[in-house]
């Protein structure tokens, strides 16, 4: 029975709204399989929140609720979408161009995704240099473009009467850049917003809007966001949860599986290489090398935090890490991975380790982000304020506070996130030592 009531979660009542920059291969496969399972034409697979369950107490007790029936979550069925993309296509004129869905399903989903069309965006082609197009906001600072989106949200909120929203970052991936001075605090972050400042992005401008509006913001791309101390610090005086980022969906998701395991067994490591190809448009917006840098840097470091050369200087000190990233348009969303692990083992002697993961981009990431959704909306429903660090399962690049080292290692990861929804639920933590039953 639960113990504590000390985390108190209001109830998901009325409809939560999702807004999404960027309505590419990713939000519409999550548009569509939202519309195809209300309908009973799909099963959630991939989602955490639809599916997993939590156990609880001691294993002789045999509970093991499902995670939606241990916390209040937003039901699918009270979910309203909005997005904004730089071309005017609607969801389903957008989802035959991504070609991740097959021609009947999008058939019979024609009518409901025929009716989600993008708002204006706000973009900087300095930003994204693959591409350009017409619907976009004109004439005026990034302040007034961040007014801007924010009327847009308000406008949103009128026309479906949502009572909650969440934001989702779903468009192309920006050029790689550091936090600078004018992300250093709010109040240089919002100098530079009126000012027309050259390092303050698209994304920053949508997050920006966002949390100002009290609503919570998740990057599912790998550029700089909310992780600089300006928005940081927004996000905890307005009270509003965060998390990114860059979705862990292909090849980083195998890569935490494997790494975690190799060091379990204290096995050593020569070599990593990684390589890709793809050719969707995000594959092309990859191909620009200040975009490949931002995804380089998330991609890499996951090794790097799970390995831990320094406590392991005889098996990782010297590891050589090669990640690459092709544009192949033949391959559309289909894309291939392979991985070529070079370890030894006792006396030093060599194996290899081969993956190559035959996987759908779209289809592995669209069920994250349903569930950043349902549970960043229930973090803010409990109170919660700043980095979400117990969402990092999700994210390549988990968002983490200045003086800890991020957690990649996936097991962790998930044992973080269930035990914060037992926390939540005024449940005991679940630790594992289990030395009761041999008592
Ligand atoms: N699919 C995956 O498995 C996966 C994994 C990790 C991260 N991501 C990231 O998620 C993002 C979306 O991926 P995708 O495959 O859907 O890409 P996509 O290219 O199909 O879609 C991105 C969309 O964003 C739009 N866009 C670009 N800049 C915008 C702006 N400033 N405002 C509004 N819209 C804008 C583009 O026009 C495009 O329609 C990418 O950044 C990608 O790197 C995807």
């Amino acid at each position: 029975m639960p113990h504590s009531d000390h985390v108190q979660i209001a109830p998901a009542e009325g409809k939560l709204g999702i807004l999404v920059p960027g309505m590419g291969a990713v939000t519409t496969t999550f548009l569509a399989g939202l519309e195809a399972i209300k309908r009973n034409l799909a099963k959630p697979i991939g989602s955490l929140t639809q599916l997993g369950t939590v156990r609880l107490g001691k294993r002789t007790e045999g509970r093991s609720p499902a995670i939606r029936d241990l916390v209040p979550l937003a039901k699918l069925e009270d979910l309203e979408v909005g997005c904004w993309d730089i071309f005017e296509d609607n969801a389903y004129e957008a989802a035959v161009k991504a070609g991740v869905l097959e021609m009947p399903l999008l058939e019979q989903l024609k009518d409901p995704l025929s009716a989600f069309k993008p708002m204006k965006a706000v973009f900087d082609q300095n930003f994204v240099k693959r591409l350009n197009g017409p619907n976009i906001k004109t004439g005026g600072s990034k302040m007034d473009y961040a007014e801007m989106v924010m009327d847009d949200i308000r406008q949103f909120q009128e026309r479906t009467g949502v009572s909650r929203m969440v934001m989702i970052w779903c468009g192309s991936t920006e050029v790689y850049h550091q936090s600078a001075e004018v992300h250093a605090s709010l109040k240089n972050f919002e100098c530079g917003l009126q000012n027309n400042h050259p390092e303050i992005s698209p994304s920053q401008i949508y997050a920006y809007a966002a949390l100002k509006s009290g609503i919570p913001y998740a990057n599912g791309a790998p550029h700089l966001t909310t992780d600089m101390p300006g928005l940081t610090e927004l996000s905890r005086t307005m009270g509003v949860p965060v998390a990114g980022k860059d979705y862990k969906s292909g090849q980083t998701f195998m890569k935490t599986l494997v790494a975690p395991g190799l060091k379990s067994r204290m096995l050593g490591l020569n070599g990593w290489f990684s390589t890709n190809i793809l050719g969707n448009r995000d594959g092309e917006v990859l191909d620009d090398p200040g975009s490949f840098r931002s995804k380089e840097v998330t991609k890499s470091s996951a090794l790097e935090y799970i390995l831990q050369r320094d406590l392991y200087p005889d098996l990782y000190s010297e590891y050589y890490h090669k990640v690459r990233i092709e544009y192949y348009p033949p391959r559309g969303d289909a894309k291939e991975g392979w991985d070529n692990i070079d370890i030894f083992g006792w006396l030093g002697y060599p194996m290899q380790i081969k993956i190559n993961f035959l996987c759908r981009d779209s289809i592995l990431a669209a069920p994250l982000m349903l569930d950043i959704v349902l549970f960043l909306d229930l973090a803010r429903r409990a109170g919660m304020r700043g980095v979400q660090e117990w969402l990092s399962f999700y994210f390549k690049g988990p968002l983490h506070a200045p003086e800890v080292y991020p957690e990649h290692d996936i097991f962790i990861q998930l044992m973080k996130l269930k035990n914060t929804l037992r926390w939540m639920a005024g449940e005991d933590l679940i630790t594992h030592l289990g030395l009761e039953y041999y008592d």
